[in-house]
């Protein structure tokens, strides 16, 4: 299997280059050079990279655009037998309902330009020639993953962090989301995958499983609640919940008290 994976200079895409042994497309490297007329279609593009720039002043706004939204369209110039994306679970309302992937979801109710060029990307992908996998993961964990708020509190006996402690995450690892990956091109899945664990979990609760002495601020964060039973049908390691997908993520680190 010939697998072009994007964004493979870290967090998801550096795990699945890895693990599925794929050809890494960084930063700098032109699409010219693998969309050469010439060479075999790759069986699978794999599309993790991202801008995860927070803020977008409007000097930067060139930039993110080509890095979140253009992208994609140059990707798909690269010839492919399937184009598998990577969005995210922020395309959904936080409305305290449970969402699946059929959701009615609309550009104008979005917020922020993340959700916004995601939402973009998933409409290219769609419109796309190839068959394609569109996934929508909650918080990754991983090996190569960026310091979140979720690492941090685990990593560190204490820490001081901008989120309330009623604020809840939805985590899944790396490893898992790879592993659905590698089914998705074996099995020629299609169509949209919320990619979660079972349930969510406050941060309050998880400082309490952990033994975490945490000072936590007053930002709220909460993930949309999801139904992930298409994932779990195809690999049911999503079926764990967020706390135990965080205890085998800390035992992975060798954490304390994991
Ligand atoms: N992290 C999460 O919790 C989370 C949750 C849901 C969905 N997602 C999605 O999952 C995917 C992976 O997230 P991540 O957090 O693992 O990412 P990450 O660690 O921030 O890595 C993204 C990579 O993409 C690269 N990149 C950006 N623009 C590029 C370009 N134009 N050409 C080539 N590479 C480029 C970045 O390079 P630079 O370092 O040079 O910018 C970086 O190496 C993303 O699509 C993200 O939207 C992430």
């Amino acid at each position: 299997m010939r697998i072009l994976v994007s964004g493979a200079g870290s967090g998801l895409g550096r795990h699945v280059a890895a693990a599925l042994g794929g050809v890494p497309f960084l930063r700098g490297d032109a699409v010219e050079a693998f969309a050469r007329e010439s060479m075999e279609p790759f069986d699978a593009i794999v599309h993790c990279a991202f801008n995860a720039m927070r803020s977008v002043p409007w000097d930067r706004l060139v930039d993110y655009m080509s890095d979140n939204a253009l992208l994609t369209a140059r990707l798909q110039q690269i010839p492919h037998r399937m184009f598998i994306y990577v969005s995210t679970v922020d395309l959904y309302p936080r409305d305290g309902k449970i969402h699946d992937e059929a959701s009615d979801i609309r550009a104008e109710n979005l917020h922020g330009a993340y959700a916004v060029t995601k939402f973009y990307g998933e409409a290219l992908v769609r419109a796309g020639a190839a068959p394609w996998v569109i996934l929508r993961p909650t918080s990754l964990l991983g090996p190569y993953a960026r310091r979140s708020t979720l690492a941090r509190v685990l990593e560190s006996p204490e820490s001081v962090v901008g989120l309330s402690g009623d604020s809840r995450y939805n985590a899944v690892l790396h490893e898992d989301v790879a592993q659905f990956i590698q089914l998705a091109i074996e099995h020629r899945l299609s169509g949209v995958y919320n990619i979660a664990s079972s349930d969510d979990i406050s941060l309050d609760e998880i400082a309490k499983a952990f033994d975490r002495r945490v000072t936590f601020g007053d930002h709220h964060y909460s993930a949309p609640r999801l139904d992930n039973s298409r994932a779990t049908a195809v690999l049911p390691a999503f079926g764990r919940s967020t706390l135990d997908t965080l205890r085998l993520y800390a035992r992975r680190c060798g954490l304390e008290n994991s």
